[in-house]
């Protein structure tokens, strides 16, 4: 398997581009826009294309470099069912797969820092029929959860978002064994989180045991936390959505 963690310091973003090198098929999951090329560059290097492009949700904070990957590649681009946006793509369901030859990429629907939000459990059979890593999105970050407001509308609020958060922490992503390890969509520096970590990797089983939000003892004690110390919202928030929802770039407000 192929796997390599791309990084964006201006906004502190990871994305990933990761595949099978004996078939020649990759994937990208949360391209950054200012990353595209590059992502080309390596798949190339590797005499791989890139067929899918993945979003564990739809981003509030940059601008995602889907839409003009997938223009360039032919590739099918994968979105969390339900994620509302105006393109062209798969609805991944929970527990759907997708196999890049002998990687396998398996959505876990994670809930709570946007509603269509997804993990994915990779695979590499070549080396072992478990899996070995999980990209965690906004969901679960090295030294934070996700923070629950973003997204919330309606009568998905803030709170209830921390609900469904806590749920899909404690259902779904403490559920996988310690081992694994964990590549979250932001490190220190971004504001989707409080205080994390500068290193953009983990295990599901340091976070469990040193992650503070994941120390409280009840999903009331998790929520009431959570929403009591939430970060600024990023800059142009709402331009952002709108541009990825449509799949199109950043309208200019000058
Ligand atoms: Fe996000």
């Amino acid at each position: 398997m192929y796997f390599r963690q791309l990084l964006n310091d201006e906004t502190a973003c990871a994305s990933y581009l990761l595949g099978c090198k004996t078939h020649g098929t990759f994937a990208v999951v949360d391209p950054h826009v200012d990353l595209v090329e590059k992502y080309i560059e390596l798949a190339e290097a590797q005499g791989a294309a890139i067929v899918a492009v993945l979003e564990t949700h739809v981003q509030a904070d940059h601008v995602s470099g889907l839409p003009e990957l997938v223009a360039l590649t032919g590739a099918t681009a994968y979105l969390p069912h339900g994620a509302g946006v105006e393109f062209d793509h798969h609805p991944l369901g929970d527990g759907e797969i997708l196999r890049l030859g002998n990687t396998e990429i398996a959505a876990i629907a994670t809930p709570g820092h946007a509603l269509a939000h997804h993990a994915y459990l990779v695979t590499d059979h070549a080396r072992s029929d478990d899996p070995w890593i999980v990209l965690t999105g906004d969901a679960l970050l090295v030294g934070d959860a996700g923070r629950p407001d973003l997204h919330a509308h309606g009568e998905h609020n803030v709170e209830q978002m921390a609900r469904a958060l806590y749920r899909s922490l404690t259902e779904r992503l403490l559920a996988l064994p310690d081992h694994l390890l964990l590549y979250p969509a932001h490190y220190s520096g971004s504001v989707c989180g409080r205080g994390l970590s500068g290193n953009p990797v983990s295990t599901i089983g340091f976070e469990r045991r040193h992650n503070r939000a994941l120390g409280h003892d009840s999903e009331n004690a998790f929520v009431e936390a959570l929403v009591g110390d939430i970060p600024p919202a990023p800059e142009q928030q709402s331009e952002i959505v709108a541009a990825n929802r449509a799949g199109r770039p950043l309208v200019s407000q000058d």
